[in-house]
């Protein structure tokens, strides 16, 4: 379904108040997709209610799950994996469907997951994931667009990944939590969601040794069990709300974070100009300054700069004053909000992995387009700040990972609306 947004920017906007930071979206995911390891319940606190959820949560019905939702909690149990196919629609509307491939594997012995095509954000290709299933022993084939993969039981083995895969070293450590024996993995990506998964598996009984390290042991066992499970806080959403404050001169007290899986955003709003302070142990407030100095940012894996706030620190740039130059060394082609950002006013230049934003310039509203999740956000932010009406088309990204967005910004004093045509 198409949607769109209607942004009055104006560059005079001072954002302010409280926002409550809601449960990361790329936690959720994979908590979900666990439950396909054990018959038993698993309760989630703090869920997104936001659409990739409500994406995967179709998929396990399909598969078999029953489960209710009260509030931000849910309760998910699939006592018998009926069907073990994630199709064409599902993983085209989001990518992450993948994460039952390991699960499904691990419990079924079979899995037929659609292979992701391209999508707006550069080719991510799923081989590290295969090639970690086969060395425990699957036998993977792809057929007529469809990853067809089956196993007996799957056998502890050593797997070094050739680069750091978040969704691979989910999908294997799942995989690996049932398996035969022990499996070492190498180079496991550290963000903190895959170590909020870490934590659910061990709680559903799997042993594993090494969480948030780049070397995970995990001893596979026959059966994993329940568990109730809390969510992390959305490191992105956050660093989204940071940004907002620190581009409209504003202040705005972010609730229910968690500010050290923040410090690489936080450390480059600093040098910009914004000052952030850490009310207590789940609070920051942060005022942003008058005048926003330029930084050089290089998208890495955690704990590095995360390429999920990339656009929107392209965003915070363009009002610098001067030059800075962006790179991003995670995906490919993800620059295609900056096309939008040029109709706003912005001064970017594109070559390679690389974008040179020279500020400040101006902003004046216009019609633009979302492309990606990502994108969405940071066209957002733009609005807010460009003079006048600004009508974002394809707006249904944004319904993907952020839960509330409009009415979010609404109380910190901006003119947002959703179109319904
Ligand atoms: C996850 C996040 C996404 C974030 C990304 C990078 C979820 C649901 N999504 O995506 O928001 O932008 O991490 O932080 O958690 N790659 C391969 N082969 C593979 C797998 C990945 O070459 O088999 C490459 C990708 O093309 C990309 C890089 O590795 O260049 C990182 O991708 P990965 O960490 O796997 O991203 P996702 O798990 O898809």
């Amino acid at each position: 379904m198409m949607a769109r947004i209607k942004i009055i920017g104006n560059p005079e906007l001072r954002l302010q108040g409280k926002v409550r930071i809601s449960g990361a979206k790329n936690a959720v995911l994979p908590a979900i997709a666990a439950a396909l390891l054990t018959k038993d319940k698993i309760k989630l606190k703090n869920v997104p209610l936001v659409k990739d959820v409500f994406t995967i949560l179709t998929l396990m019905k399909e598969m078999g799950a029953e489960y209710s939702i009260r509030k931000n909690s849910l309760s998910l149990q699939i006592k018998n994996i009926l069907f073990e196919e994630a199709s064409y629609e599902l993983v085209r509307a989001m990518r992450a469907s993948i994460l039952v491939l390991g699960p499904l594997l691990a419990r079924r012995g079979k899995a037929i997951v659609a292979l992701p095509g391209g999508c707006a954000i550069g080719s991510r290709p799923i081989d590290l994931h295969i090639h970690g299933l086969e060395k425990m022993g699957a036998k993977i084939s792809l057929e007529h667009g469809y990853i067809q993969a089956e196993a007996g039981r799957l056998v502890g083995a050593e797997i070094e990944f050739e680069k750091k895969t978040v969704g691979g070293t989910e999908n294997l450590l799942m995989a690996a939590s049932l398996a035969k024996g022990e499996s070492i993995l190498k180079n496991c990506s550290l963000e903190p969601e895959v170590i909020n998964l870490c934590e659910l598996l061990v709680k559903m009984g799997a042993k594993i040794d090494g969480i948030g390290e780049e070397l995970i042991r995990v001893k596979g066992v026959n059966e994993l069990g329940g568990a109730i499970h809390e969510i992390i806080p959305d490191r992105i959403e956050a660093g989204t709300y940071l940004v907002a404050s620190a581009l409209t001169q504003g202040q705005i007290t972010l609730t229910r974070t968690q500010p050290f899986h923040l410090t690489a955003i936080i450390e480059k709003l600093r040098f910009s100009g914004a000052e952030i302070e850490q009310v207590n142990s789940h609070t920051l407030r942060v005022t942003g300054s008058r005048k926003i100095k330029p930084q050089d940012i290089t998208t890495s894996p955690y704990p590095g700069f995360p390429t999920d706030m990339q656009a929107q620190f392209t965003v915070l740039m363009s009002q610098a004053e001067g030059t800075s130059i962006i790179t991003e060394t995670i995906f490919d082609r993800r620059f295609s909000h900056i096309n939008e950002l040029l109709r706003l006013g912005a001064n970017i230049d594109v070559s390679g992995d690389k974008a040179v934003v020279k500020g400040k310039t101006p902003l004046s509203g216009a019609q633009i387009l979302a492309t990606d999740l990502r994108a969405s956000a940071s066209l957002i932010l733009a609005g807010l700040i460009a003079r006048g009406e600004t009508i974002i088309n394809e707006s249904q990204h944004l319904e993907r990972g952020y839960e509330g967005i409009e009415m979010k910004l609404r109380s910190l004093g901006a003119y947002i609306e959703v179109l319904k045509d």
